[in-house]
């Protein structure tokens, strides 16, 4: 354990461990998620400790389980749904498997009057977020029922004079009413040490000087939110001449992107920032090239190649007292729960073989690494970067790379089943038509890569609930369709003219300003920080020759593990259709439908 106090949350698996651990930060002290396995041994430092919930149930054969002598610490206990049910099966009460599962909301009565510290000032009954099948049919010697529901009797319970605590609910879901002062209220039983990104930042400089040493830091710096505020800190904690910076310019950044992170490097008085342009090698390396895998591989090997040569070239090596600085942040890192006991495991681009070594040999140093993303963004306020820099939404690391989708001579051909359609031709009824393009997309565990098929109405700017609802079962009932589509500026099916067209300059340029077109519109709209991201995405195909299709990508998520398609405004659909359409070479404009799954982010 570290040398603060924190409240320690037991990762039972699912998305619950992070939503517990950031509630707890935002109440104001230390949070830090641990395997649920870890032993009490390792755990003695804690405050308190949190019992996320899961999807399992306790009766399944490989369901995680804790170390019973937690319970032995003399340390406040809380579980949740799962949580509950490991606490109440190892303290020797009765867990019952639940025929139905109860999903969605609930009501809970407080029972005892409402006297256990848990409830301190919620009211006699009110509305939770319930999501389980199991549930407590007897509890554990020593604890009292503190409120029921109406499917579920022990909603919550308690063992006052140990600190042991139950709810059945999820207190960390918005959902739940009164979460807060429950989780509050939890706290408060602890010594939990204070926690703001005030305090986070005065710490973490003595860990930085320590950890580096007489060594000095070298980092690439990607434009993105994560390794700006890293190499920020770094700076300011180490002085700029232990710490060199490097920006690879690939030719595939955002419109100003650059030049924006070099003014604000500048203007905080931070010179050591390198920029190097490699746009021509990244373009010529890229030439004839048409498949995405292939596309991100060159993208990827250029990365690595330009960022070799110059690191040689000014002396940035291990044998020359260098180590590596990365903006990785708290998701990052875990390695336990919401992948540990997960379905899906993603090996994140900062824990690669070859950095993980040098993690091994102290040579890594990450300050964000306790951090997530909301707070990285008011560290990096407090650091002097700017607001629309600190805001600016995650960008992929091979940048337009991947949203300029290539075609080679070969018009792919596919007969779609649900719209009964061959490409190229549209259905008059439905008014619709596939596209000559194929996109990545997830469904199942796997990787997909089929069409896309675009509804037109009398109101391109009009998506109705009808339409909402097919981008769901299409791609759903049809094998060869992975995205839906509304044609925004056209009202009627148009003929697709093929051009064939691999990733250059000029495309690139082309994309900038429509991405940079709806980046405008969605700050004049006020909704630009409301939203995860905002994908801009050029197809190889128009009404003329020559001619090329945007897709307008906009999605929200908390994880970009999952993500649902946003709902646009009408006008401010109208204006970005408008103004992209006034762009030369410009044809047709698409809005995207489909969320992840079956879609990805990225269309690549
Ligand atoms: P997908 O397209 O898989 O994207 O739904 C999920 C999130 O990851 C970003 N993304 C990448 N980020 N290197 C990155 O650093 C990559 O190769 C890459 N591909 C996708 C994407 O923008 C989204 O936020």
């Amino acid at each position: 354990m570290k040398n603060r106090k924190s409240i320690v949350i037991l990762d039972f698996g699912g998305q619950y461990a992070h939503l517990i651990a950031r509630r707890v930060r935002r109440l104001g002290v230390y949070s830090e998620i641990y395997e649920a396995e870890t032993s009490a041994e390792d755990l003695k430092g804690a405050a308190g400790i949190i019992l996320s919930g899961g999807p399992q149930s306790v009766y399944d054969t490989n369901s995680p389980k804790g170390d019973p002598k937690i319970f032995d610490l003399g340390i406040p206990v809380l579980g949740i749904c799962y949580g509950l049910h490991w606490m109440t099966s190892v303290l020797g009460g009765k867990v019952k498997q639940g025929g139905v599962k109860e999903y969605g909301k609930a009501r809970v009565s407080g029972v005892g009057g409402g006297a256990s510290a848990l409830f301190k000032e919620c009211p006699e009954e009110f509305s939770v977020w319930m999501s389980h099948g199991d549930e407590a049919a007897e509890l554990p010697e020593g604890f009292e029922q503190v409120a029921t529901s109406d499917s579920c009797n022990n909603a919550a319970f308690a063992d006052e004079t140990r600190k042991f605590y139950a709810v059945q609910f999820h207190p960390e879901v918005t959902h739940t009413e009164n979460g807060d002062t429950i989780l509050k209220n939890f706290i408060g039983m602890t010594d939990a040490d204070p926690w703001s990104v005030e305090s986070y930042s005065e710490n973490i400089k003595e860990e930085i000087k320590e950890q580096v040493g007489d060594k000095k830091v070298f980092m690439l710096v990607s434009g993105g939110v994560d390794s700006s505020v890293a190499f920020t800190l770094l700076d300011k904690v180490l002085g700029a001449d232990r710490v060199q910076g490097l920006l690879v310019d690939t030719g595939l950044m955002r419109k100003n992107e650059v030049e924006d992170i070099q003014e604000a490097f500048k203007d905080l008085g931070l010179p050591n920032l390198r920029v190097e342009d490699a746009s021509e090698e990244f373009f010529a390396n890229l030439k004839d090239v048409y498949e995405p895998e292939e596309k991100r591989k060159i993208i990827g090997q250029t990365f690595l190649d330009v960022q070799k040569r110059v690191s040689e070239e000014m002396g940035l090596t291990v044998e020359n007292g260098w180590m590596l600085g990365q903006g990785t942040i708290y998701p990052d890192t875990i390695e336990t729960g919401g992948t540990k006991h997960a379905d899906q495991i993603k090996t994140h681009h900062n824990r690669v073989e070859a950095v993980q070594k040098m993690i091994d040999q102290g040579l890594v140093i990450e300050p964000l690494k306790d951090l997530y993303k909301d707070e990285v963004r008011e560290l990096g306020e407090e650091l002097g970067l700017p607001h629309d820099l600190v805001w600016r939404h995650p960008f992929p690391g091979p940048g337009l790379g991947v949203r300029i989708l290539c075609a080679g001579k070969e018009v792919p051909s596919a007969k779609c089943q649900v719209p009964n359609l061959e490409l190229g031709t549209w259905n008059l009824e439905l008014n619709c038509s596939v596209l000559p393009v194929k996109s990545v997309g997830v469904q199942g565990d796997g990787r997909t890569y089929r069409h896309a098929i675009a509804f037109f109405s009398d109101e391109p700017c009009v998506i109705d609930e009808e339409l909402w609802k097919k981008a769901t079962e299409i791609p759903n009932k049809d094998p060869e369709i992975n995205r839906v589509l509304k044609c925004t500026s056209h009202s009627n099916p148009v003929e697709f003219v093929f051009t064939t067209g691999y990733i250059t300059l000029e495309r690139a340029d082309l994309l900038r300003k429509a991405d940079a077109i709806v980046t405008e519109e969605m700050h004049n709209a006020e909704l630009y920080e409301k939203i995860w991201q905002f994908p801009v995405v050029l197809l190889p195909f128009g009404t003329v020759e020559g001619g090329q299709s945007i897709v307008l990508r906009p999605i929200e998520s908390t994880d970009a593990m999952t993500a649902n398609a946003v709902h646009l405004p009408e006008n401010v659909l109208k204006k970005m259709t408008e103004r992209i359409m006034s762009l030369d070479g410009i044809d047709l404009v698409f809005l995207d439908l489909t969320s992840k799954p079956p879609g990805t982010i990225e269309w690549e």
